[in-house]
């Protein structure tokens, strides 16, 4: 099965959601996919320093700013996204993605493992790891930035059918881009990490975010992997079926070899 699956990189200027909206939809009008997976807050930026400046510029995750551009880029391009975004509920902030699929359905996913200082802004996400069904049949499964160090977030979303993880980040440390090949691998997957470019500042506050935005295929091959600081969409055919071997050799399977009943949890 034939299927283009996008990553779009990008160095979004904190608080200007209309700058950066415009910026995603300039770099995505003319491209075609059947998936496209953007960064982690890409709308907001990312070095806040206090809950009332998340909240200045986090949004309602049905109707507000971001989700009505990619609903209308969903219907025009006949694409998918994955797009990280500051989700304003009831309860509190989330650090959310959402998908957006071209019949304008959106699912949202809330960050499991917050980062740093994002422990004092967001809420810890609620929703569990969850795989959303795209294009009638492609398993997507969505996690955000640090989730890739709990090697509990990959195997979940495996474990509930994902063939892609959308991977949305802001990453700062030197260690995710090399560590998905493996969560890829350890669960036959393809992951398409998303990453921001960029030098932040706020105030006395400052991040370096990474770039390296990538592709990698089930045997965790590179299928794609951009530079450090570019702007600019890559997109790849790959067959989301290759997901579905999870036989290492004719004796090993990923599956029904786990041992759960020595596993700590
Ligand atoms: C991160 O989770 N944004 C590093």
């Amino acid at each position: 099965m034939r299927f283009k699956v996008g990553v779009c990189q990008f160095n979004p200027e904190l608080f200007n959601v209309s700058r950066n909206l415009a910026k995603m939809e300039s770099l995505l009008s003319d491209v075609s996919a059947d998936l496209i997976v953007l960064p982690e807050l890409a709308a907001s930026g990312y070095v806040f320093r206090s809950k009332a400046e998340v909240s200045s510029c986090a949004e309602q995750p049905q109707n507000g700013p971001t989700a009505q551009l990619f609903k209308a880029l969903a219907k025009q391009n006949k694409t998918s996204y994955v797009v990280g975004f500051a989700e304003k509920a009831k309860a509190g902030l989330y650090n959310s993605s959402m998908l957006v699929n071209p019949d304008g359905k959106i699912n949202i996913y809330r960050k499991t493992h917050l980062f740093f200082e994002e422990k004092k802004w967001f809420m810890p996400g609620d929703t569990g790891f969850k795989v959303f069904t795209i294009k009638g049949s492609i398993k997507v499964g969505l996690m955000i930035c640090f989730d890739w160090i709990f090697p509990e977030s990959a195997r979940s979303l495996a474990l509930a059918g994902a063939q892609i993880v959308a991977h949305s980040a802001n990453l700062v440390l030197p260690w995710c881009q090399q560590a998905m090949i493996t969560r890829s691998l350890e669960n036959r997957i393809f992951s398409v990490t998303s990453n921001r470019t960029g030098l932040e500042k706020n105030g006395t506050s400052k991040l370096k975010f990474t770039g390296m935005s990538q592709i990698i295929d089930p045997t965790g091959k590179i299928v794609s992997r951009m530079n450090e600081t570019e702007e600019y969409v890559v997109v790849k055919e790959i067959n989301p079926l290759k997901a579905d071997d999870k036989n290492v050799t004719e004796y090993n399977n990923l599956f029904t070899d786990r041992r759960t009943e020595l596993y700590l949890s």
